[in-house]
């Protein structure tokens, strides 16, 4: 399909969230801006701003919380974004790592061919104006660089095209450094690069980004096993941090549409307004990629089983995820208008986030910026609060514009401090979802705080 951004789709009660409203709200309020904005721009490429690099960093450390520190055969690496030319010639990304485009004669618009509706396939129309179409072209995906400063020794590579190149990489390394034994996995998160030849709808198909990636290495009597295993667990994983759990399904890859290292391939796919979008790529890679570097390297990359010495080359799952959607996909997913109700003149803007990915956990409001006791109370609770999470103090303009400042980033959480605290060291605490308050004394805030935004996912 076509992804334009005019699709809209709805299903259920909630209607989708148009994603000029996030991009909206991103830069507005510091989450994404566009990359090199003062020159004008660059196609699919951004930088995350103040709140954009906490929500990001919350949402890695979850991930590396649950797939790498809450089990005991996964270890992590951090590869370097430039490998060795012939990585990408034995990964097949040199030959295979293409995207083919088609032009319409009439509006000059571009198309990805594997995204163009059926009927214009057919047709070879234009699926907006309804006009001719080229022949379609192939383009390579991979981005070029060169390591060297002598022209004629300089050496051509390429950004890294997938992050888990260094995966198997490092595999023997990793093997012979850790004590691993199969079945084993390797988890990294980093950047990818790719000359998407159309990027679009904001964060999810871009030129520069950041990719989460789980290589288990397995006996190839249990692949089905370990494949099932992570298959369930990922989407269980992103179930966990949504709220609309009747957005996410499975979608088996058809033959036509296999990686060219895939022998099977279930994609975890999320609906918002451009329609059922894969987040996470579940692929049975088999043999295929040590056997590659084995051939290409000269290195044998086989396995020997220390028990029944059985030699062999791993197998391969992979959970492959993006930062980037998820990043999008929760924003999408979080969003809510609320219209004004009862008390509630204004209505407002509310980010729904789990707590525990939220970029700012609380905002510490002293009622009133003019009561110097206010004040310091709450300045006081603020610095001690702020070495234990992310905490905002702020005494800008009435504190229900106050409020609303913090609901529009997802702070589940505000403190404030009012005058019944002077008399008896109590404070107010706002949840934000349900607007509902409660009173604490203010020696009990950090605990009750770290108690409702730690990780709190047991898969
Ligand atoms: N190693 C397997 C691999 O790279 P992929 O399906 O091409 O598989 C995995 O990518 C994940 O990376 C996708 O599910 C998506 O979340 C993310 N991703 C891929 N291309 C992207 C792009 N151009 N912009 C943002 N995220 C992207």
């Amino acid at each position: 399909m076509a992804q334009t951004q005019e699709q809209t789709v709805s299903t259920g009660d909630t209607p989708f969230v148009p994603i000029e409203k996030i991009v909206s709200l991103c830069k507005r309020r510091g989450f994404v801006y566009p990359n090199s904005e003062i020159y004008g721009g660059v196609s699919g490429i951004y930088d995350f701003g103040p709140l954009g690099v906490e929500l990001r960093n919350n949402i890695r450390r979850f991930w590396w919380w649950s797939m790498v520190q809450t089990n005991d055969n996964v270890v992590g690496i951090e590869g370097a974004i430039i490998t060795h030319p012939r990585v990408w010639e034995a990964s097949g990304h040199v030959e295979n790592f293409v995207d083919r485009l088609v032009d319409c004669k009439n509006c000059k618009r571009r198309f990805r061919y594997d995204h163009l509706p059926e009927e214009n396939v057919r047709q070879n129309t234009c699926p907006v104006c309804g006009g001719e179409l080229t022949e379609p072209r192939t383009f390579n995906l991979m981005m070029e660089t060169y390591i060297g400063v002598v022209e004629g020794e300089r050496m051509k590579t390429y950004l890294r095209g997938e992050a888990s190149q260094n995966i198997y990489l490092d595999y023997d390394n990793v093997l012979k450094s850790s004590r691993m034994a199969i079945p084993y996995g390797i988890c990294q998160i980093g950047k990818a690069f790719r000359n998407e030849v159309t990027p679009g709808n904001f964060l999810f198909r871009q030129r520069e980004f950041e990719q989460w990636d789980l290589q288990f290495f397995v006996h190839p009597s249990q692949m089905q096993q370990w494949f099932d295993y992570w298959r369930e667990r990922r989407f269980e994983w992103y179930k966990g941090i949504i709220n609309h759990k009747d957005r996410l399904r499975f979608r088996a890859h058809g033959p036509d549409e296999l990686a060219h290292y895939a022998k099977q391939a279930f994609d975890i796919e999320y609906q918002t307004v451009i329609g059922w979008q894969e987040w996470e790529g579940i692929h049975w890679r088999q043999d295929w990629d040590l056997s590659r570097h084995s051939q290409y390297s000269g290195q044998d990359l086989s396995y020997t089983d220390p028990e029944t010495k059985e030699r062999y080359i791993p197998w391969i799952v992979e959970t492959s995820g993006g930062v980037d959607r998820t990043f999008l996909n929760l924003l999408l997913d979080a969003y809510e208008e609320e219209p004004p109700s009862g008390k509630d003149k204004e209505g407002r803007t509310v980010l729904r986030l789990n707590p525990m990915l939220a970029p700012v956990k609380v905002a510490v409001l002293p009622l009133q910026k003019n009561k110097e006791e206010l004040v310091t109370t709450a300045k006081e609770l603020h610095s001690k609060l702020r070495r234990l999470m992310v905490s905002q103090y702020d005494d800008v303009a009435n504190i229900g514009r106050r409020y609303r400042r913090q609901d529009e980033i997802g702070t589940p959480f505000c403190v404030t401090i009012d005058f019944t605290t002077l008399e008896d060291q109590t404070v107010t605490i706002r949840e934000r979802d349900s607007m509902s308050q409660i009173r604490l004394h203010m020696n009990e805030v950090p605990a009750y705080l770290l108690e409702r935004v730690r990780w709190d996912y047991s898969v």
